[in-house]
C-alpha cells in the first residue's frame, strides 16, 4: 500500500504535518482520538472539481452527507457550490451554514412528509422523487400556498459498477430510484399538475467508482429516456448525474475528474438543459485524517496487536465495507525496521479491526501517535456511540492555526439525555 499524502498533508522533517501545524504538536492540545481537515486540500480539491467539470457546463452540488460539519458546509457556500442533501437534519446544517435554498437539491429514497413540508417551505430548489409514491405525496403537497415545486425522477439504469457491493446504487434490486420504463407514464400521469413542475432526471450509480464506463453506459439509458420523452413533448431541462467518483485509499487508483468530465461532456452532448453532479467523497476525503493514540502494544501470534483509542464507531468503513485505510505514524524519526501489526480498536467485537498484518515501524510505542489518512468524508459523520463512547472533535486547520470546528460530544453530555 502507497501512502496518499497530499499538497497539505504530508511530512516534514520527519513530522506528519497538515498545512504548517505538526499533528504531534496539535495532539498536545486536544484529547485523541480527533478528526482534523486541512483548509487548503479542500480548497484545492473544489478547484480540481471545478477546473474538470466548469469548462463544460456542469453544475457541481456537493453531496453533504461526506461530511457535513458546518464549518466545511461555509466553505463549500463560499466557493458558490450548490448541495445535495437527504434528511431535515442535513437542510437545517446547510441553512445555518447560509447556502442558498435555491442551491439546494433534496434527494433520498424515503423522505417523510414532515421533511417534504419543511424542504418545500423552505424553497428547495429541486426534489429528486425516487419513487411513484413520493411524487403522490409531492403532489399533494404541492399547493397554490406553496407554488411551483420542481421535481427531478432519479431513475435506476440498472447499470454494474465495480466497487464495493455495499455502495452500488444503480443496479436492479436497489432500493434507489424508479425503473426507466416507468418514467414516461410518471411524466405523463403528473403532466397536468399545476404545482408539480416535473422537468428532470437524475440518477446516482454507486461511489468509489474508479471508470468512466459505467457513468457512460448510463447517461446512454437516461439519453434514449430524454429523447423518448420530447417525442411526447415533454421538456427536461436538467440530469442530474449524482456522484461517485473514486479516491485513492492507498491503492494507487482514483478517477481522474478531468476526463470522466470529459466523457460526461461527450455522453450528454446535445443536450441543451442543465447538467449536475453531486461529487461527495471526491471533494473531502483526501482533506481528513483520523488521528489516533497507541493504547497497547499486544505481543501476540501471529502478529502484536497495535491496540489505538480509535475504534470501529469513530470509523465504520473497515468494519462496513473491508474499507483500508493507510494508517502511518506521526512521526518518523526510528522509522528504519519495519514489523507488522494487526491495527485494531477497543470495542468489544472482533469487527473493531482496522487493518491486519499491517506494516509499520517497530520502534512504535505506547503512547505514540498514528494517523488515519483519507478519512476527510465518510469518517465522522458515520460515527455512532457504541460502547457509549464520545463523538470527537473536529479541528479545522488552515496554514499555522487550528481551529475546533466541533466540540467532543462528551460521554457525560451523552448520559444526560437519559433518565
Ligand atoms: N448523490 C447521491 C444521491 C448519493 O446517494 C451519494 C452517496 C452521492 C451523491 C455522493 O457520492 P460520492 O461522490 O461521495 O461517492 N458511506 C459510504 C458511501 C455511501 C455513499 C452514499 N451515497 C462509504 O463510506 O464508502
Amino acid at each position: 500500500m502507497t501512502s496518499p499524502l497530499t499538497e497539505h498533508i504530508l511530512y516534514s522533517e520527519n513530522q506528519l504535518h497538515i498545512e504548517s501545524c505538526s499533528i504531534e504538536s496539535i495532539a498536545t492540545k486536544t484529547n485523541t482520538p480527533f478528526y482534523c481537515y486541512s483548509k487548503a486540500q479542500i480548497l484545492t480539491n473544489i478547484q480540481r472539481c471545478k477546473t474538470a467539470f466548469n469548462p463544460h457546463g456542469i453544475d457541481i452540488h456537493y453531496a453533504m452527507k461526506a461530511n457535513s460539519n458546518i464549518s466545511i458546509l461555509k466553505l463549500i457556500a463560499e466557493q458558490g457550490l450548490g448541495v445535495d442533501l437527504v434528511s431535515s437534519g442535513e437542510l437545517l446544517r446547510a441553512q445555518a451554514a447560509g447556502i442558498p435554498e435555491k442551491s439546494m437539491i433534496f434527494s433520498g429514497v424515503g423522505k417523510t412528509s414532515t421533511e417534504l413540508t419543511l424542504a418545500i417551505a423552505a424553497g428547495v430548489g429541486q426534489f429528486n422523487v425516487e419513487s411513484v409514491e413520493e411524487l403522490e405525496l409531492l403532489a399533494t403537497l404541492a399547493t397554490p400556498h406553496t407554488g411551483a415545486i420542481c421535481a427531478a425522477l432519479r431513475v435506476n439504469p440498472d447499470v454494474a459498477v465495480d466497487t464495493h457491493k455495499n455502495i452500488t446504487t444503480g443496479r436492479k434490486g436497489n432500493k434507489f430510484g424508479i425503473p426507466i420504463e416507468q418514467a414516461l407514464s410518471l411524466y405523463q400521469r403528473y403532466a397536468d399538475h399545476p404545482w408539480i413542475k416535473l422537468s428532470g432526471l437524475a440518477m446516482h450509480i454507486g461511489s468509489q467508482i474508479q471508470s468512466a464506463a459505467p457513468y457512460c453506459q448510463a447517461i446512454d439509458k437516461l439519453m434514449a429516456l430524454v429523447e423518448k420523452l420530447e417525442e411526447e413533448d415533454f421538456s427536461i431541462d436538467s440530469l442530474d448525474l449524482g456522484g461517485g467518483f473514486g479516491v485513492d485509499y492507498g491503492e494507487g487508483a482514483s478517477l481522474d475528474l478531468a476526463s470522466v468530465a470529459q466523457e460526461i461532456a461527450h455522453s450528454t452532448a446535445g443536450f441543451k438543459g442543465r447538467i449536475i453532479i453531486e461529487p461527495g467523497r471526491s471533494l473531502l476525503a483526501s482533506a481528513g485524517v483520523l488521528v489516533s493514540r497507541i493504547t497497547y502494544i499486544k505481543e501476540a501470534q501471529p502478529n502484536p496487536f497495535l491496540i489505538l483509542d480509535a475504534a470501529m464507531n469513530d470509523l465504520m468503513r473497515p468494519a462496513l465495507y473491508q474499507a483500508s485505510h493507510p494508517i502511518v505514524p506521526t512521526n518518523t524519526d526510528n522509522d528504519s525496521c519495519m514489523r507488522h501489526y494487526d491495527v485494531v480498536g477497543p470495542i468489544c467485537e472482533s469487527t473493531d479491526t482496522f487493518a491486519r498484518n499491517y506494516p509499520l515501524s517497530e520502534s512504535l510505542k505506547a503512547g505514540g501517535l498514528v494517523a488515519f489518512l483519507c478519512t476527510g468524508a465518510y469518517g465522522s459523520v458515520m460515527s455512532s456511540t457504541y460502547n457509549s463512547r464520545s463523538i470527537l472533535p473536529e479541528l479545522l486547520v488552515s496554514g499555522t492555526e487550528t481551529q475546533i470546528i466541533r466540540k467532543e460530544i462528551t460521554q457525560v453530555q451523552l448520559i444526560k439525555y437519559e433518565q
